[in-house]
């Protein structure tokens, strides 16, 4: 039978600010889905989504419905109980890496079901690519037994999770329609909901190195994932954590798994352990499990879970990490103390030097990045090293320094230091506007 509705109809409804039915929204996912819309046509709706939004009702038959165009993962059966974490994606953000096998070192399942990056932020299964052997790629039942086994598994999302998300995020990507609080709340929460998990934590970043810079928009994005997880099923919590300068002193992938493994072995940067363990605290608090995850960080399981992690997906977890061929320096032009470090300038640099990718089909370099010197808040004298550089070719470190030109603010006073965690959204932090 053929459906009274047309594409037009829905893109129109939704541009003059009207409520889409939930039949309407079912058939546009279900028609874009089997190639009956045109990228074009939900290019547009897209687009009329970022200008009038999505109300609790549509936003929820909008998720059920990406969620239903795959596979859902059964962790049903599993003997720990499950929670994850996403974060909105933040520079020198190797946290994952760390809390996967953290919190599993005191008997939950953590099911991390990861995507790889774009742009100024690093993905984490690029990161883990960088130790040789490890693969990304697992089946369900590898899955369920590694969770069973060893309690952490970190891998790529397979094709079936939410695949209407996979074509509707890349026609976001190039058509300006990424920056919209319901198609992106939909997009992350179908695919972790998808997941099977149930308990999850969300790290939005707010800063000048995420994507959301403002923090009312971030404590809205916040509200609205965690509102969703629930209407699911999924218990879920929200911190909103500061991204104006890079998390840790690593930005780029073998670089960042160096400097998890040190957080795993009790030490690594302050700020980096910081958002770890108040990340820790709320997974294991969901799923009741009543401990300080610091002890497993400073008493060495917590690295022991992460040897295992790396080697039950092929990994050799002694062998040395890749290094880069080439190296440089940015030295600071002035004295004085380091007011800022900009995230974003630090991002770019890295994605530039050879860590990042600009399609999602090009190769990374494991060995590139940026090592950041000087923390915010600390004396510099002129001529003193802010960054050194490295890359697997000269022309590749010539670029990287150009971002890096203006990314550390140097003044005479040292500045105010800003909290890391800003904010926690609960589903008792209230409703939503609409
Ligand atoms: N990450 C996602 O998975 N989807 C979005 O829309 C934005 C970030």
């Amino acid at each position: 039978m053929t459906s009274p509705l047309t594409a037009v109809d829905v893109i129109v409804t939704k541009r003059d600010g009207g409520a889409l039915s939930d039949e309407a929204i079912t058939w546009t996912l279900d028609a874009y889905d089997h190639g009956e819309i045109a990228d074009e046509q939900m290019a547009a709706l897209a687009m009329a989504i970022v200008w009038r939004g999505l109300d609790t009702r549509e936003l929820r038959t909008w998720t059920e419905r990406m969620i239903e165009s795959g596979e859902r993962l059964d962790l049903s059966t599993l003997s720990r109980p499950t929670v994850d974490k996403h974060s909105t994606g933040g520079v020198g953000d190797k946290i994952s890496l760390i809390l996967a096998p953290l919190v599993a070192s005191y008997g939950a399942a953590v099911p991390q079901l990861s995507g790889r990056g774009l742009g100024h932020t690093g993905g984490t299964l690029d990161k883990l690519e960088s130790i040789p052997g490890w693969r990304a790629q697992l089946t369900p039942d590898e899955i369920r037994r590694q969770l069973e086994d060893v309690g952490a598994v970190i891998c790529a999302a397979g094709d079936q999770l939410a695949p209407v998300d996979r074509k509707l995020y890349a026609l976001r990507d190039v058509t300006g329609t990424v920056e919209s609080i319901p198609l992106i709340a939909s997009s992350i929460m179908s695919k972790k909901i998808a997941e099977g998990t149930s308990a999850l934590v969300l790290d939005v970043k707010v800063g000048r190195g995420a994507f959301m810079g403002d923090r009312d928009r971030a404590r809205e994005l916040a509200r609205t994932m965690v509102e969703l997880g629930e209407a699911h099923g999924v218990r879920t919590v929200a911190q909103l954590t500061a991204m104006d300068a890079p998390l840790g002193r690593s930005v780029g992938n073998a670089l960042e798994v160096s400097e998890s493994l040190e957080v795993l072995a009790g030490g690594g940067p302050h700020d980096v352990r910081e958002v770890t363990l108040g990340l820790a605290r709320d997974m294991l608090a969901l799923v009741g499990l009543d401990a300080d995850p610091a002890t497993h960080l400073d008493d060495g399981r917590a690295l022991e879970v992460f040897r295992r992690m790396i080697a039950a997906q092929g990994g050799d977890p002694d062998a040395p990490l890749p290094r880069a061929t080439h190296r440089d320096e940015v030295l600071a032009t002035r004295d004085g103390y380091v007011q800022a470090l900009d995230a974003r300038s630090v991002g770019v640099a890295a994605w530039r030097l050879g860590a990042g990718r600009a399609r999602k089909e090009d190769p990374v370099s494991a060995g590139a990045g940026v090592l950041c010197l000087v923390r915010e808040g600390q004396h510099v004298s002129a001529g003193e090293p802010l960054f050194e550089l490295r890359a697997d070719d000269d022309d590749h470190l010539a670029r990287g320094r150009a971002a890096l030109a203006d990314a550390a603010v140097i003044d005479d006073e040292p500045g105010e230091l800003r909290p890391l965690l800003i904010e926690r959204v609960t589903r008792d932090s209230g409703p939503l506007a609409s």
